[in-house]
C-alpha cells in the first residue's frame, strides 16, 4: 500500500499532499482529530470515534461542515486508492480544521471547516513493548487542566503531550505519564493508563468539569467492558503517584497499541516502580479477550469489509 492524503477532496500520494498556510490547523492547532485502525478490512468503532469527534467539535465551539456519512465516504474512498490489498490492514487520521482563513483568533472569521484524511499503514511497535513492556517517566510537565484545554478535546494541538514525551525521554523513558495540576495521574502521551489494584483495574478518572483531564479512550471504554465480562473490577478512580505502590501490572491502550504492558513508571522523586515483565496474569487475559472480541467483531462485519 502507499501512504495517502485525502485534503478537502483531493486525494494523492501523502509525500505530496498540501494544506494553506492560512489553514488553522497549521497557524494555531485550531482542529481536532481521530485515528482508526481496520481489522481485516474492517473499520474498527468508526461509528464511536465519530461520535468523540462531534464531542471534540463541541468543547471546542466548532460547527463541522462535513457530515459523518459525508467522511466515512471520503475516508473509504482514501482507503481504496492507497492501494491496500486484502491481508494488509491500515492507520486512519482524519482530522477537521477550524477551516481557513484571516490570521483572527475569533472563530467566527471561518465559515467552513476543512478536512485531511491520511491513511498508512499501522505503527510498526517496537516488539519489545509487548514481550517486555514500556517504561514510562512521570515528567514536571503537567497534563494540561480540564478548565483550561479540555483533554476531552482530542485535538491538533499536541504541544502539551509533546513537551511531556521530551522530558519523558531526557528522565529514560519511553513515553510519560502526565499528572494533573491537582497531582493526580491522567494518561500518557497518546495512550490511556491502567493499573492492578487490589486484583481489579483502576484507571484515572476522565470526566470533563473535574479538576483531573485525559481523553475518554474508546479502546479503555472497550476494556473496562470485556473486564467486567471476565468478572475484573474495573473502576475509574481518582489516582496518585503514592498508589503505584499497591499497583501488580500496569499497561496502557490506544487504538493502536491495543493493550501494551507497561515494565516500569519512572518517578519523579528518582524512585523506580517496577511490574512483571511482558505483563502479568491479568493483563494477558486482557490480550486474550482483547484478540477474541476483535475476532467476533470482524465475523459480525465480515460483508462489510472495506477491502
Ligand atoms: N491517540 N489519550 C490520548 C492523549 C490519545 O491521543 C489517545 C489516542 C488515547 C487513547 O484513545 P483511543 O483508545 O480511543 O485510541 C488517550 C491516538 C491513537 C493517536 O493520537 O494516535
Amino acid at each position: 500500500m502507499r501512504a495517502t492524503a485525502n485534503v478537502n477532496g483531493q486525494i494523492s500520494l501523502a509525500a505530496e499532499a498540501k494544506i494553506s498556510i492560512l489553514d488553522r490547523g497549521f497557524q494555531y492547532g485550531d482542529s481536532i482529530y481521530e485515528v482508526v485502525r481496520t481489522y481485516e478490512g474492517v473499520p474498527f468503532f468508526l461509528d464511536e470515534h465519530f461520535d468523540r469527534l462531534e464531542n471534540s467539535a463541541r468543547l471546542s465551539k466548532m460547527r463541522l461542515s462535513q457530515s459523518r456519512d459525508f467522511l466515512r465516504t471520503e475516508i473509504l474512498r482514501t482507503v481504496k486508492e492507497s492501494g491496500v490489498q486484502k491481508g494488509e490492514d491500515v492507520f486512519i487520521r482524519f482530522t477537521i480544521s477550524r477551516g481557513e482563513g484571516p490570521l483572527d483568533l475569533d472563530p467566527a472569521v471561518v465559515s467552513k471547516t476543512s478536512y485531511v484524511i491520511l491513511v498508512k499503514e499501522l505503527p510498526p511497535w517496537n516488539k519489545n513493548f509487548y514481550s517486555d513492556g514500556m517504561t514510562l517517566a512521570i515528567p514536571s510537565v503537567l497534563r494540561n487542566s480540564p478548565l483550561a484545554l479540555d483533554p476531552n478535546i482530542k485535538s491538533g494541538n499536541y504541544l502539551n503531550n509533546i513537551l511531556a514525551v521530551a522530558e519523558a525521554k531526557e528522565m529514560g523513558g519511553d513515553d510519560a505519564l502526565l499528572l494533573s495540576p491537582d497531582g493526580k495521574l491522567t494518561e500518557a502521551s497518546n495512550s490511556n493508563v491502567t493499573f492492578v489494584i487490589d486484583g481489579g483495574l483502576r484507571s484515572p478518572l476522565h470526566e470533563s468539569g473535574t479538576a483531573t483531564g485525559n481523553l475518554r479512550g474508546i479502546t479503555r471504554t472497550l476494556i473496562a467492558a470485556l473486564a467486567t465480562e471476565a468478572d475484573i473490577h474495573y473502576a475509574d478512580v481518582p489516582l496518585f503517584p503514592q498508589d503505584l505502590g499497591q499497583a501488580t501490572e500496569c499497561f496502557v491502550s490506544s487504538a493502536t497499541r491495543e493493550v501494551m504492558p507497561v515494565k516500569a513508571v519512572l518517578l519523579r522523586d528518582g524512585r523506580k516502580i517496577s511490574f512483571p515483565s511482558g505483563g502479568g496474569p491479568i493483563i494477558k487475559r486482557l490480550q486474550q479477550e482483547y484478540t477474541r472480541y476483535v475476532a467476533d467483531y470482524v465475523r459480525a462485519r465480515k460483508s462489510e469489509a472495506w477491502f
